[in-house]
């Protein structure tokens, strides 16, 4: 594997810990796990998996429930249990993922007759006793209304349940049956289970479809069954009834539509202790696999060994990061640590488990999707663990080298579909500006994403761009384009035109750092395109009332003509019945509005704040969005919208927002989620936002907010230096009864120096510099002046003007900020402010 450093400054180390520097600011240790519960975001559309699993596991124990929405397969919302199940998603839209090979546990069966036990999914479903359910990292408890106990732990790719039947003089012969189902019941032919007579134990595989997403995929499994009670008999069954005499089944696809119940069963005689345990070891290449996975991982059934496993390594993933719990309510802990946990449970680690291609670099896979995790949660492993990230990275990498295409989307071995701009981009580049390059190869990361940019796929559905035809002639995504190179669905015209523009933007800053200035060029150049689709001239109303706001994107066709969209389409607010999804043909904007994607230039920012009116006009539009809900922070384009006010020199606006959504619309309760958790997305917006350091993805950017705690300390894993953000006064700001704090940045020091930019980059994490932050009760003068608000790829008015561009005009007075003084410091992160990007464009 090649190895090529480039010109990143930062100095590795490996893993090895240095010593730290004394800082006068280091955070006691506690435990850290009674902070996280796995339960938040079980209910009301969070969809996160609340069960099992080890940090990127494969195997992911729960019980799943017939809830319409249980795609991470429990719901804490009382719907009936329909088994427990090995593998699952977190957090995803989409339809329920996975869920395969459900156990299925009988006290016994009625009259003592295997037939009078229920077998198919549909009518077996039981509800659950609600104050049973507990859980914690890699366990998780439940007891039926039957009176069956179930807990669960989980190894790497193997599940470990252990079933509680009532024991005594009465009970009877525990029967748990294995389905050869999922959780969307997507069974395609031929599924297949045997059944070991002497030992019971059950190997099998069957194929299955992904959750959003083309293709299909193959699991196997591998259940063995250990009991104080002697095996009793086996065998198989298929609808309504079973047979000990048969233990061998395959199984077609289905009656009517609808997968043919069928599966085994085992049973034992009374356990004395009531107990028997089943370990259920999966893999996507054999049941010979699953087998020696089980056998590795869990020899002897060991729950409690198994169990502590998952608790040291989650203990040891959260090492790095202590927060001060001078002042705060646990439940600000819970929150705040919570959604850290949740950005590791996906994307999932299944190397040595991927069928498609033989080679040695890793293989991820639940990337569900980019467009959601490039955002904040990919930056943030990238501070908090780099060495996952960077796997995940050469993963990635690999799989455009043996399928051809970075995916935006990855589930269960298959290609899940494109939402917008290929955003893998914008992932592969956050890695790279932020020096992680452990054996990454950048050469071939840089072709990657170079073919995004300028190949359209056949199928751009599921991988890349299209329309890249008239994105190289005319330079944005007409609407109805005419696209005969590729195919997908032709919507999205105006948010496909912004996320490219950003995609182009990243490929630049590597380009750049690369040396290769033509390609540079080109790419900084095609990142202006965002600008072709402003209208100047567009107004928008609320009910007939004009919002006094003028100029928003708007859709336009080839030829240059306008076409129209009202900018609230598809906003929060809009009560029309429009979708703006991916098959529909109104909407040019995905999954929201004109009013909110009107933000989305987060490498030209400064240049937007200009076209919007200078940064007085810039921050009532965005105070607009957000105080009359057009955008919904529970879909992540809304993210980055919460911290740009630093961009006009309002860094305090920023904080103050913050406030209004945490822990308002993320509470430590099941239904504390706004929104899908998107695989940890939200969770590590959660994350970020608390510590006060919110990225802007794929630069080495992140603005200041007052954070949560008094004190945070996060531990660079590559470096083994630690950062700290403190607020001296924080005791006299944290009166809104220990949730957080209040107060704003009166100033703030750097290493000791007074520090005024709004601001960070990288090397706060790698170098392990100390912020420290005075707070006053008002907004100050703190982070306002244009030298201090973040870099933007900028050209100035006169550089318009000279290139017959004309110059952007502005209503306001307001200084606009342009190039940053401190060009070194950019080159040596691969970006480049000072350089003049030509564009040769009308708009
Ligand atoms: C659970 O299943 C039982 C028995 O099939 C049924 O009576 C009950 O309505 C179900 N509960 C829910 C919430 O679906
Ligand atoms: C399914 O199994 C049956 C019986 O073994 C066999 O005839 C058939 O070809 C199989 N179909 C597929 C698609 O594997
Ligand atoms: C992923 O799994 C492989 C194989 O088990 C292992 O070598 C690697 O360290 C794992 N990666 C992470 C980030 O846990
Ligand atoms: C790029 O060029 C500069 C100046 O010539 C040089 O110092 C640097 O090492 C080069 N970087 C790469 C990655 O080739
Ligand atoms: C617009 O009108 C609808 C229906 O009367 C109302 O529910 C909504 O709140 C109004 N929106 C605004 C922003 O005034
Ligand atoms: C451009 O195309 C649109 C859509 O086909 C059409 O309505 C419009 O008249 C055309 N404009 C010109 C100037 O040809
Ligand atoms: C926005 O939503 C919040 C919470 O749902 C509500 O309290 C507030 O009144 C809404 N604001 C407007 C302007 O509708
Ligand atoms: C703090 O809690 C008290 C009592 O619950 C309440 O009256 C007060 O309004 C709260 N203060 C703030 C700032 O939320």
């Amino acid at each position: 594997m090649l190895s090529s450093r480039l010109i990143l400054s930062v100095v590795f180390t490996g893993s090895c810990v240095l010593v730290d520097a004394a800082s006068p600011y280091v955070v006691d240790d506690y435990d850290v796990l009674q902070y996280i519960n796995p339960l938040i975001g079980s209910s009301d559309g969070g969809n996160v998996f609340a069960g099992a699993t080890l940090p990127y596991g494969m195997a992911k124990a729960v019980a799943d429930t017939d809830s319409e929405s249980n795609q991470g397969g429990f719901t804490y919302d009382g719907s009936n249990i329909t088994g427990f199940s090995s593998m699952h998603d977190s957090g995803t839209g989409g339809s329920p993922s996975l869920g395969n090979f459900p156990l299925f546990p009988y006290a016994s069966c009625k009259n003592d007759d295997l037939n009078g036990c229920v077998f198919p999914k549909k009518s077996r479903k039981q509800a659950y006793k609600s104050d049973s359910v507990k859980s914690s990292p890699g366990y998780f408890d439940i007891e039926l209304v039957s009176g069956v106990r179930v807990e669960m732990t989980a190894s790497h790719h193997t599940s470990l349940f252990r079933f509680h039947f009532p024991s005594g003089e009465e009970s009877g012969s525990p029967l748990i049956l294995l389905d050869l189902s999922d959780l969307s019941d997507t069974r395609q032919d031929n599924g297949s289970i045997s059944i070991d007579r002497s030992s019971g134990r059950m190997t099998g595989n069957a194929k299955f479809l992904p959750s959003f997403g083309s293709g299909s995929y193959n699991l196997h499994f591998c259940a063995d069954f250990s009991s104080s009670g002697w095996l009793r008999d086996s065998g198989i069954f298929v609808n309504t009834r079973a047979s000990n005499d048969v233990h061998d089944l395959t199984i077609s696809r289905s009656i009517n539509g609808y997968p043919l119940p069928g599966g085994g069963f085992i049973r034992f005689q009374p356990p004395s202790d009531g107990i028997v345990n089943a370990r259920v070891g999966v893999s996507f290449i054999s049941s010979e696999q699953a087998c020696s996975h089980a056998e590795a991982e869990i020899p002897n059934f060991e729950f409690e060994a198994t169990r502590q496993n998952a608790v040291d390594k989650w203990t040891e993933k959260m090492e790095p990061i202590r927060v001060s719990r001078e002042g705060v309510k646990s439940s600000v802990l819970t929150n705040f640590y919570s959604g850290i946990y949740r950005t590791m449970v996906n994307p999932q680690n299944y190397t040595g488990e991927n069928p498609l291609w033989t080679s040695t670099e890793p293989y991820f896979d639940s990337f569900y999707c980019l467009w959601d995790s490039f955002r904040s949660q990919i930056p943030f492993l990238t501070i908090f663990d780099p060495n996952s990230a960077t796997q995940m990275v050469r993963s990635l990498i690999d799989t455009q080298r043996h399928l051809g295409w970075l995916p935006d989307c990855r589930m269960s071995l298959c290609k899940g579909f494109t939402q917008g701009g290929s955003n893998a981009d914008n992932i592969l580049v956050d890695a790279f500006v932020k020096g992680l390059d452990d054996e990454v190869d950048w050469q071939a990361g840089y072709a990657a994403v170079q073919k995004d940019a300028e190949e359209e796929p056949f199928d751009w559905s599921s991988e890349g761009r299209g329309g890249l035809k008239s994105w190289k002639e005319v330079n944005y995504i007409p609407v109805e384009d005419f696209d005969y190179e590729g195919f997908g669905t032709m919507t999205r015209s105006i948010s496909r035109t912004l996320e490219y523009s950003y995609n182009d933007y990243a490929i630049a800053q590597m380009a750049r750092a690369m040396n290769k200035t033509s390609d540079a060029e080109r790419y900084e150049k095609r990142s202006l395109a965002w600008r072709n689709l402003f209208k100047k001239d567009q107004t928008s109303f609320i009910n007939g009332t004009d919002t006094g706001f003028k100029g928003f994107f708007q859709p336009r066709y080839y030829n240059g003509t306008w076409g129209h969209q009202d900018p609230l389409t598809c906003s929060n607010i809009d009560n029309s019945g429009s979708i703006c999804s991916l098959q529909n043909t109104a909407g040019e904007t995905f999954e929201s509005s004109i009013w909110e994607y009107q933000f989305f230039v987060p490498h030209d920012m400064a240049t937007l704040v200009k076209m919007l009116g200078g940064p007085n006009n810039f921050v009532k539009r965005l105070d607009y969005l957000h105080d009359t809900n057009i955008t919904y922070i529970g879909n992540e384009p809304a993210f980055l919208t919460v911290f740009q006010y630093h961009y006009a020199g309002r860094p305090a606006k920023s904080t103050a927002r913050v406030r209004t959504y945490i822990p308002d619309y993320f509470s430590p309760t099941p239904a504390g989620l706004p929104g899908n958790d998107d695989s940890g997305a939200m969770g590590s917006f959660v994350a970020m936002s608390m510590m006060g350091l919110f990225p802007n993805p794929g630069q080495s950017v992140y603005l200041i907010t007052v954070p949560f705690f008094k004190s945070v300390n996060i531990k660079s894993p590559l470096t083994g230096k630690t950062a700290t953000v403190h607020v001296t006064n924080w005791d006299q700001f944290n009166s809104l009864n220990n949730t957080g704090g209040t107060g704003f940045i009166k100033s703030a020091t750097l290493n000791g120096k007074p520090y005024t930019r709004n601001w960070l980059d990288h090397d706060f994490f790698t170098e392990g510099q100390e912020l420290v932050l005075t707070l006053s009760g008002k907004e100050s003068s703190w982070g306002t002046a244009p030298e201090d608000r973040p870099p933007s790829l900028s050209i100035s008015s006169s550089d318009l003007e000279a290139r017959g561009w004309g110059v952007i005009e502005e209503e306001s007075s307001d200084h606009i900020p342009l190039l940053h003084s401190d060009q070194r410091h950019f080159a040596r992160h691969g970006m480049h402010f000072d350089h003049h990007a030509r564009f040769d464009k009308k708009w």
